[in-house]
């Protein structure tokens, strides 16, 4: 049997504005992880993909109806297609688990795609790199969520705090200090993919207004590597509440999170703000270790459903180097 895993993602500024080519930051949220295995089954049994979490099984080929079950094919059908291995004949059993809450704007479908495929990968004597996970888990991105940027299955794949533009190698952020971040849950599910045509039907209606409001968040988030590089926390903090400011201006925060960004606030939070899509599901919290229990308190009071607390440690991995081995592995 072989087991894989990728973790969830949070954006820690520029969303919206990097589907316009601005660039945005986005972290791992490694403690919070899907988990896919692959296992050798019975001869003519074919794949079965077994969502543990959901209680269904779906056969490897076809066309699910529900979304669920459409992404584990497609990504399947991602990983053999990339690997020259036709399913014919093929007899597995790819059972999927994830701690990641679904549609929360975490990247859920990123991390559960990039597991199977590691697995499935894994199983077959191949190992993925980053570089070529990200490509692949882009492709099923694209197949259910219409025109994403690519940040979801990049921080998934490179598992570390990056730098983001459209059509760009990713760049690892140097990261001073840790950061403590509290990400609470509206559970309410995020409708990145409305919000995302929202935006684009505001562009589209507005486009000068829109750009420059693209252009403020891109100055936002080229400060906030700065005050990372620097370790600059409260400075960081300010930035983080700066772009909700403009995320709600174009019309993608929403009561639920306004509620936990502002108790978050109130609690002694450096700075908040929602997290992906937005219109629902999660918002992060910058916080000093000595106020995370206040502030996970506060999050609690104002109805979060969930609070998770990430630790998103100092430094960075060599980029290149882990991504080009494992490519190289798999040739
Ligand atoms: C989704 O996690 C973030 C958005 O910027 C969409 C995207 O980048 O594809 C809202």
């Amino acid at each position: 049997m072989t087991v894989a895993s990728a973790p969830g993602k949070a954006i820690l500024l520029g969303e919206h504005a990097v589907v316009y080519g601005r660039p945005a930051i986005a972290v791992p949220i490694c403690d919070r992880r899907a988990f896919a295995s692959a296992t050798s089954a019975r001869r003519g049994s074919g794949v079965v993909l077994q969502a543990v979490d959901l209680g269904r099984r779906y056969p490897g080929d076809g066309n699910c109806v529900d979304d669920d079950g459409r992404l584990l094919q497609a990504a399947l059908r991602g990983v053999l297609y990339e690997l020259g291995v036709s399913g014919e004949g093929l007899d597995l059993e790819i059972t999927i688990r994830s701690e990641i809450p679904i549609a929360r704007g975490m990247g859920s479908g990123a991390a559960v795609s990039a597991a199977l495929m590691r697995a499935v990968a894994q199983h077959l004597g191949a190992e993925l790199g980053a570089e070529r996970l990200s490509r692949l888990v882009f492709q099923t991105e694209r197949l259910l969520h219409g025109t994403p940027s690519g940040i979801d299955n990049t921080t998934v794949a490179y598992e570390q705090p990056i730098w983001f533009v459209t059509g760009q190698r990713p760049e690892p952020i140097r990261i001073e200090t840790g950061l403590t971040l509290l990400i609470g849950d509206t559970s309410v599910p995020a409708r990145t993919h409305e919000a995302v045509d929202m935006v684009r039907a505001r562009w589209q209606a507005a486009r000068g207004a829109m750009e420059a409001q693209f252009d403020a968040i891109a100055d936002i988030v080229t400060r906030a590597r700065a005050a990372l590089a620097t370790g600059n926390l409260p400075e960081l903090g300010h930035l983080m509440n700066q772009n909700q400011a403009i995320l709600a201006d174009i019309g993608v925060s929403s009561g639920a999170l306004n509620r936990l960004i502002v108790a978050a606030r109130e609690a002694g939070a450096l700075g908040a703000k929602l997290s992906g899509g937005g219109m629902g599901g999660c918002m992060i919290a910058l916080v000093r270790e000595s106020d995370r229990a206040a502030v996970q308190q506060a999050l609690q009071q104002a109805g979060a459903a969930e609070v998770i607390t990430s630790d998103v440690s100092r430094g960075i991995l060599v980029m290149g180097e882990h991504a080009e081995q494992g490519d190289e592995h798999a040739r």
